[in-house]
Parts: C-alpha cells; sequence; structure tokens
C-alpha cells in the first residue's frame, strides 16, 4: 500500500478527531464559526495532560518560576503601551474577482504576477493594515470611553503585575512568571484545522534577569524547550529551530528563535523563544508613570529587568501531537486475518485514557464485578475507560484508534477455573506492541504508574 499524501494524512486526522471526539468546530449546528474550535470529551483530557505537564516543569519543578491568571479583558492603556494597538496588524489584500479577504504573504505568484490563492484573479486591491485584536466594550456605555480588547496574547498581564509578584514572591533575578490562558485574534485567514484559529490558549513564561545574562538566557530556555517536546512524545527529528532574521524580528528583540515542527501541511511554528529586552516593563512604566523596576540588594542599583520568553500555543501543541501519534499498521483481526488498525501512538504521559478495563464477557456477572473491583483499584490514580460491548478485539481496536496506553482484560483465568495459580491475574496489553502479559491484578497500580511516568 502506497503511503498517503499529506493531504490525504491530514483529512483522516481532522476526521478521526471529530468521529472520536477529540475536536469539534464550534457551533457546528449553525454552520460553525470560523477560526473557533470546540475540544470533546478526549480532545479536553489531551489537552490538559499538556498544560498540567508544562506547568509542572515549568513552575511546580522549579524555585525561579510562580504562576498567575490574569484577565482576558484587557485595559486599552495597556495595549496602547505595549504597540499593540499602533501595530499589531497584518497586511490585507482584497481579491476583487472572488471578494476574499487575503494576507497579503498567501498571495500566488505565476510569471511574476501576483494571484488570488482561491481563485487565481489578478484584480487585487493594494495591501492595507488590518488590525488583530479583537475590541469589546465594558459596561453600558458604547463610545471611546468603554472600549477594551480581548488579550491577543497572555504575557501583557505579567508585565502589568510585574512589580505585585515581585513583592509577593520576594523572588531574585533571574525569576520567571508563568501563565496559560486564552488569547484572541481575529486572524484574516483561520486555516490548517486548529493551526490558526481566532480563539486559542498560549503556555508563555517571563523570564526575568540582568541585561547581561540575557544571550545566555535565550540559548537556554531554547533547549529547555526542546527537551519537553521530546518528553511529550515530539522526536527531535521533527523539530526545527529558526532563527529569526534581523529584519523580521520585533525592533526590540535580541534573538528569538521559532520552534517548528513538520505537520503534514508543511512545517510550522509551534513556539517562539524571544529576548525582548526591556522593552515591555520600560513602555509600562514609561506610560503608567508607576516604577516597574527591581532593586539589586548586592549592586544597590534599580533597573527595569531584561526577560527572555517562551511562548508556546497549546492548541498548536494537540494538533503536533495528534499529527506524530496517528499510524496505521496491519494487525490480525478475530479470524486472524490482517486489517488496517489506525492507532494514536501518544505518550503515555499525554494519552488522554490510561488504560481500558474489559471483562472478557458481559453476560458473566463473575467477570464483569472483577472488572469493575479493577477500575475502582486504578481509578483514583489515572484515567480509566471501561467497556464490556463487542468483541474483545474490536475493544483494543476502539481503544488504539484513541490512544489509550494499555488494555487490562479480565478472564476466566483471573477467576482461578483453570490453574488457581492465575486467580487474580489479568492480562497487559501494551497498545503499540500488541504484546499480552499476565499480571497480579494486586501489582497493577505500581506497573502502571512506572510505565506511565
Ligand atoms: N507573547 C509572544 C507571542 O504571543 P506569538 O509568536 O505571536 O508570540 C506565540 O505567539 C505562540 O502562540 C505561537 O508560537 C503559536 O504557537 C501560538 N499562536 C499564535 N497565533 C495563533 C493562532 N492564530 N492560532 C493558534 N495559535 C497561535
Amino acid at each position: 500500500m502506497s503511503a498517503p499524501s499529506d493531504t490525504q494524512r491530514m483529512e483522516k486526522i481532522v476526521s478521526l478527531c471529530k468521529r472520536r471526539g477529540f475536536i469539534f468546530q464550534s457551533s457546528e449546528i449553525y454552520g460553525g464559526l470560523n477560526g473557533a474550535w470546540d475540544y470533546g470529551p478526549l480532545g479536553v483530557e489531551l489537552k490538559r495532560n499538556l498544560k498540567n505537564y508544562w506547568w509542572q516543569v515549568t513552575v511546580h519543578q522549579r524555585d525561579d518560576v510562580v504562576g498567575m491568571d490574569g484577565s482576558i479583558l484587557t485595559h486599552p492603556a495597556v495595549l496602547k503601551a505595549s504597540g499593540h494597538v499602533e501595530g499589531f496588524s497584518d497586511p490585507m489584500i482584497d481579491c476583487r474577482t472572488c471578494k476574499a479577504h487575503l494576507r497579503a504573504d498567501q498571495l500566488i505568484e505565476k510569471k511574476g504576477v501576483k494571484q488570488c490563492p482561491n481563485c487565481g484573479g489578478k484584480d487585487l486591491t493594494a495591501p492595507r493594515q488590518f488590525n488583530l485584536m479583537f475590541e469589546t466594550h465594558v459596561g453600558a456605555a458604547t463610545d471611546e470611553s468603554s472600549i477594551a480588547y480581548l488579550r491577543p496574547e497572555t504575557a501583557q498581564s505579567i508585565f502589568v503585575q510585574f512589580k505585585n509578584v515581585l513583592e509577593v514572591s520576594r523572588k531574585k533575578l533571574p525569576f520567571g512568571i508563568a501563565q496559560i490562558g486564552k488569547a484572541f485574534r481575529n486572524e484574516i485567514n483561520p486555516r490548517n484545522f486548529t493551526f490558526r484559529s481566532r480563539e486559542f490558549e498560549q503556555m508563555e513564561l517571563e523570564y526575568f534577569c540582568r541585561p547581561e545574562q540575557g544571550m545566555e538566557l535565550l540559548e537556554y530556555w531554547k533547549a529547555e524547550r526542546l527537551t519537553f517536546y521530546e518528553n511529550i512524545g515530539i522526536p527531535r527529528s521533527k523539530l526545527h529551530v529558526l532563527t529569526v532574521p534581523d529584519e523580521e524580528r520585533a525592533f526590540y528583540s535580541k534573538g528569538t528563535y521559532d520552534i517548528e515542527y513538520d505537520f503534514p501541511f508543511g512545517r510550522q511554528e509551534l513556539e517562539g523563544v524571544a529576548y525582548r529586552t526591556d522593552y515591555d516593563l520600560s513602555q509600562h512604566q514609561k506610560a503608567s508613570g508607576k516604577s516597574l523596576e527591581y532593586f539589586d540588594e548586592e549592586t544597590k542599583q534599580r533597573f527595569a529587568p531584561h526577560v527572555v520568553e517562551p511562548s508556546a500555543g497549546v492548541d498548536r501543541i494537540v494538533l503536533a501531537l495528534i499529527c506524530e501519534a496517528y499510524s496505521e499498521d496491519q494487525a490480525p483481526d478475530e479470524k486472524g486475518k490482517m486489517e488496517t488498525r489506525v492507532v494514536l501512538r501518544f505518550h503515555p504521559r499525554i494519552a488522554p485514557i490510561k488504560c481500558g478495563v474489559f471483562p472478557l464477557l458481559k453476560n458473566n456477572p463473575q467477570l464483569v464485578a472483577k472488572a469493575k473491583e479493577v477500575v475502582g483499584l486504578l481509578r483514583p490514580q489515572m484515567t480509566v475507560f471501561y467497556d464490556e460491548s463487542g468483541a474483545i478485539g474490536r475493544r483494543y481496536r476502539r481503544q488504539d484508534e484513541i490512544g489509550t496506553s494499555f488494555g487490562i482484560t479480565v478472564d476466566f483465568e483471573t477467576l482461578g477455573e483453570k490453574d488457581p495459580a492465575l486467580r487474580d491475574t489479568v492480562t497487559l496489553r501494551d497498545r503499540d506492541s500488541m504484546k499480552q502479559e499476565r499480571v497480579a491484578i494486586q501489582d497493577l497500580p505500581a506497573i502502571l504508574r512506572e510505565r506511565l511516568a
């Protein structure tokens, strides 16, 4: 069988996401809201596992990082000072033939002539700047004075709260403030499934330091972030570090890396790691008139710290995890005939469901009772899915397709009917190798904990 093309692979992934409850189009029954997505029962578990692991390694396992959770509604003064009101825009071009609104970099060029990628039309408007922020009004009045924005990045509330967090946490430089939360951008052309959305989540760390530490910490965080991706099952060979060239970098940044992943639709950014100097704190200090300086006890100097920022997109990483996990192989069906098996090979750390528990037969009360006992034993420690319907091979396939790491089957040997020595043992099946082993029920929590870590 020839390998499916990347487009086919992406179509299969999008279809699986809907069919098994990872990701649905938002407001689907009303025709859908472009650029917005809803995560279903499995998608929300996957997303939560990713965010929890990021929080664990970025905040809980470090002495030098604390967390915060800022508001989404943002005072316009914050985004004026940061430069977003003036400059957070993309050049937009309209196609006069099919009326499409296009980002200037999405035009195609044939024989030196720019064309609309939708209809091939050459009658295009001149580019104009389109601000990506969503504006809203706070309170009853809807005039200039009531304007607020939905934040376009989580970072700004970290900068604005820098002094408060510094005072309560009593951290010394270098130290970081981390945040996970929603961000909103009115993207001209949302596309590639969830990759470019209008509502998405970010995991951002602002790591404050002395000016002379900036470049070194940029390298440090680049390496840390690459390790993170490997620890959630994205191999180093699929990750690429792009050094953003001087002319494309924000004017205040002294160095920026993009961490990219080979999606089926091409190599695209997952995360930016940027050395933003003291730009943000200095801007807010100037605009608010409030000091955002750090007092160095040793040198007795006051200064606005510099910052290195690893900023990752939750939804893009979730999509990368699903794309990376998706695979098809051959496995025998009930009658021993080989058939195509779809399997999501998630790293156990982020798999939405850790194990499936199956009584061999649903009409045998003893098997069912024993299987429910196993569920009760494991559920306090991990996500467990109980399934008693259909042939056992079908039940395995259903779990393989959603990436459940292990399958546990309670059979007649568990009841001690064939060999008393096997009483209270079950089969433990590994999703990827499909190998089965016999283990004692009482050993299951320890075995699984070790393999899921
Ligand atoms: N605070 C810096 C910042 O926001 P960014 O490169 O604009 O930098 C950081 O965004 C990350 O947020 C990106 O690498 C990407 O993963 C995610 N992101 C940005 N725009 C997105 C969109 N429209 N849809 C999904 N994720 C997005």
